[in-house]
């Protein structure tokens, strides 16, 4: 029988793990929820049901922040919970796949081979995959025979923009856009415009809707404290001016692709500009973004099915075909 392996794309919002075992992909908020400094409340979902609710002693936090790990002690907790999870209990010896970003120093991308290592989760094997690739093989792009595949991913806290030619990465580029701060402009919007304060899910919340909202021409109705009365109230919010306030960030992304478009070496731009650009990651789903990006760079958006999963869907083929094990490597020595 195959050994046990997983697949982990580590998001700062969103942890994501393929398990050979059942072959599926597991996804649970990369939150953890500590109660007196000192004990574990709550981690994944349950801790995220919390969030923005718990009282003063329960502190509930993200262990990742910008794509690299920031509190590593709790980020090993979490990741030998969700393990032991899936294994209902019982931990057995395993393979494991882990995606890193490109555009980090070599210390924070050690960090997350280190991270497998010290989790106590029996690993027999740590691979470490460039996300990109792994993205590039989720969105089902030949990676290895490709020259000039260009794949943005919008994930919560970075936005990764990526030129991978023969299942290598060439360009890449980390920037700090994401599904937070498009939350954030629309709570900024908000307050500005209606004297409202609204919650950070809130602002997800209409952000995720944007799209069938404007489609039925319906405004987003929040709920929320008004800054002068200090009372709760309920306003109804036009999709325009949600719109208009995320604008800035979609420039953000649209000028650092032309950054890496004008880097890359011309040889590759026959196959970019054959294929276009592959957009994925949660927050690329954001209303108007994919024709933006179109506008922007004279370029075809492909859209990702399965947006928030595609690393971990490379991963998993990873895993699964011995094809493509070569785009997977070891960094065991640089640990020591
Ligand atoms: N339908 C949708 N429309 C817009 N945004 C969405 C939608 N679904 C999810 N998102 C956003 O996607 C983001 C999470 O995406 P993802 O899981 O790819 O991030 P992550 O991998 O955890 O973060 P990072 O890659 O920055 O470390 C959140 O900001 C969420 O609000
Ligand atoms: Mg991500």
């Amino acid at each position: 029988m195959a050994n046990n392996a997983y697949g982990i794309d580590l998001g700062t919002n969103n942890i994501k793990i393929y398990d050979r075992n059942d072959d599926n992909i597991h996804v649970e908020k990369n939150m953890i929820a500590i109660e007196n400094k000192n004990t574990l409340f709550a981690y994944g979902d349950s801790a995220f049901e919390m969030y923005e609710k718990a009282p003063g002693n329960i502190h509930i936090s993200y262990p990742l922040s910008n794509g690299v790990i920031a509190d590593i002690k709790n980020m090993e907790t979490l990741v030998r919970y969700f393990i032991t999870d899936l294994q209902k209990g019982n931990l057995k010896p395993a393979d494991f796949y882990i995606a890193v970003p490109t555009d980090v120093t070599e210390v924070e991308k050690r960090a997350f081979y280190d991270l497998i290592k010290d989790a106590n989760v029996k690993a027999k094997k740590i691979m470490v995959v460039e996300k990109a690739v792994a993205d590039g093989l989720g969105l089902d792009i030949d990676v290895k025979n490709s020259q000039g595949v260009l794949v943005v991913n919008v994930g919560y806290e970075t936005t990764e923009i990526s030129i991978l030619s023969l299942g290598g990465i060439v360009l890449s580029r980390l920037i700090k856009v994401g599904g937070m701060r498009f939350d954030e402009a629309i709570r900024a919007a908000v307050r500005r415009e209606f004297s409202l304060i609204i919650g950070g899910k809130t602002a997800e919340l209409v952000k995720i809707n944007l799209k069938e909202l404007e489609a039925e021409n319906k405004c987003a109705v929040v709920y929320g404290r008004d800054i002068v009365t200090g009372l709760p109230v309920e306003r109804e919010i036009p999709t325009k001016l949600v719109d208009e306030c995320l604008e800035e960030h979609f420039n953000t992304i649209v000028d650092n692709v032309r950054v890496i478009l004008e880097r890359t070496p011309p040889e590759l731009a026959a196959d970019i500009y054959r294929h276009g650009i592959y957009l994925t990651g949660g927050a690329s789903q954001v209303n108007h973004l994919s024709e933006k990006l179109a506008a922007g760079t004279g370029l075809k958006v492909n859209v990702a099915d399965s947006p928030l999963n595609s690393v971990c869907v490379g991963l998993s083929k990873i895993i699964n075909d011995d094809n493509y094990k070569t785009v997977a490597y070891a960094i065991e020595g640089m640990s020591k």
